[in-house]
């Protein structure tokens, strides 16, 4: 049997290892809406060209409306002996329509196919995951602007820090999904250029006006240089690097969600919707879903590492290695799609116990630095001498096992003779983060503001 693809060349066909190494099918199936919406506008492209008569474009256009439908509805046939999404709609294109079909592939390869298909493919996914991200920020401001007064511990180390409240904690994600996002907006801006036209590599002999078929498929404009063109999956790249870096916010988020569902700290309750019991311990609530986020991130980051190694070294312009690009973009960033849908249903959910919050916040002596800045404000003196003196008066309360605000007066007295009673109206943790009223501080009417802010701007896009 000769090839069923480039029969003329050929006197057999593949080997069975050959076939199964060789096909795509398998997964760039997926693009197949893409590769029609290529074909489409490369064949009005041709007819507005005079290179492809106005009959068989329209047979073109019928045949591949056609195609599209049977595949929605699950009647289309992928063969794997067509190798890929492209040559199986061609094939199916010419048992439909005839000869016409054998024209289609006029001034144009699949490498330039391919290219444009991958590309069409992560935008729309870019538009998509836009969305996606909204719908987390809206979520997470939502949840802060309800509890922007809500105080609890600020930790550096994983060790009580400062005060802080619940609405600033959620709104600091807030601000790393907004640059998430505009690295995903700058991504897509730089791709959008249409690779169609390219051919094979460079470029072709016909006469054809590649300014219309990227215009036709929403581009901004076509690609200039032939090999790039072919050569080119850096907007991939650079997709996945912004999916990684996306996913290692959302992993951190996800983190302190199994940390503070823990018995141990009991700072949050997440929702049955979004808990799994066990099959043994009848008591257990489970932050399934917060866990998998967590594990997610290495399969997007896993994603970008796997196939800059492909194209790591490929000389110009296409190299087959590069049919190994889509199983990577398709995972990485369908994975950062579940990973978003399913945080912002955690986030929607997220009950915090205020109560325990409170407790917390005082705890691990978190009004120390607004003693320390106390006894600076009040007696003048150094914040380095301020430091050592606070130092030794958390040392008298640690040994009490006491609050810092319950440390008698004359204890701290002993420690530094100035000190007055108006020492305790900073000690309190509502007074400590009430103060913080600095540009981007915690105190319940700053984050009140940016999560008004933040409210009102998601709700303009
Ligand atoms: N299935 C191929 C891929 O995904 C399509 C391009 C094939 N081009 C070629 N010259 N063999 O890369």
């Amino acid at each position: 049997m000769s090839n069923r693809m480039w029969g003329g060349r050929f006197a057999t066909g593949p080997a069975a290892i050959m076939e199964e190494i060789n096909a795509s099918i398998g997964f760039d199936r997926k693009l197949w809406a893409q590769d029609i919406a290529g074909s489409k506008a490369h064949a009005a492209m041709l007819a507005a060209r005079g290179i492809l008569s106005a009959e068989d474009e329209a047979a073109i256009r019928t045949g591949l409306d056609e195609i599209a439908a049977d595949i929605e509805e699950g009647r289309f046939v992928f063969e794997r002996s067509l190798e890929d999404i492209h040559m199986n709609i061609e094939a199916r294109l010419g048992e439909k329509i005839g000869q016409a079909a054998r024209r289609l592939h006029t001034a144009r390869s699949r490498n330039d196919q391919v290219a444009l298909d991958v590309k069409l493919w992560v935008r729309d996914t870019i538009d998509h995951l836009d969305g996606q991200f909204l719908d987390l920020m809206r979520a997470l401001a939502d949840k802060a602007g309800s509890h922007a007064g809500a105080v609890m511990p600020g930790f550096t180390h994983l060790q009580s820090a400062q005060p802080v409240t619940f609405g600033h904690h959620l709104l600091a994600y807030v601000e790393m999904l907004a640059r998430d996002r505009g690295r995903f907006r700058d991504a897509r801006a730089r791709l959008n250029e249409c690779p169609l036209g390219a051919a094979a590599l460079a470029g072709t002999s016909f006469p054809i006006d590649r300014e219309m078929t990227a215009k036709a498929l929403g581009f901004d404009r076509p690609t200039a240089n032939s090999m790039d063109s072919v050569a080119d999956r850096d907007y991939a790249l650079e997709a996945l690097a912004a999916a990684s870096i996306a996913a290692v916010h959302l992993s951190r988020l996800a983190e302190e969600i199994v940390i503070w569902t823990s018995a141990q700290f009991r700072f949050v309750r997440l929702s049955d919707a979004f808990t799994t019991g066990s099959s043994i311990m009848p008591q257990k609530r489970n932050p399934d879903a917060a866990e998998l986020v967590r594990a997610k991130t290495g399969r997007i980051a896993g994603s970008l590492l796997a196939l800059t190694m492909v194209m790591k070294g490929l000389p110009l312009t296409y190299q087959k290695d590069m049919q190994e690009d889509k199983e990577q973009i398709f995972d990485g960033l369908e994975s950062l799609s579940l990973v978003l849908a399913a945080t912002t249903g955690m986030v929607r959910d997220l009950e915090p116990d205020l109560a325990v919050l409170k407790r917390a916040a005082g705890s691990g002596f978190s009004t120390a630095t607004d003693l320390a800045d106390w006894l600076v404000r009040r007696l003048g003196i150094p914040f380095r001498d301020a430091h050592h003196v606070t130092g030794s008066i958390v040392a008298i309360a640690a040994a009490k096992g006491i609050t810092l605000d319950r440390v008698p007066l004359a204890e701290m007295q002993a420690v530094h003779a100035g000190i007055t009673e108006e020492v305790f109206s900073v000690l309190s943790v509502a007074k400590s983060v009430a103060s913080r009223v600095s540009y981007g501080g915690t105190a319940p009417k700053n984050v009140r503001a940016q999560a008004k802010r933040w409210q009102s701007r998601l709700a303009r896009e």
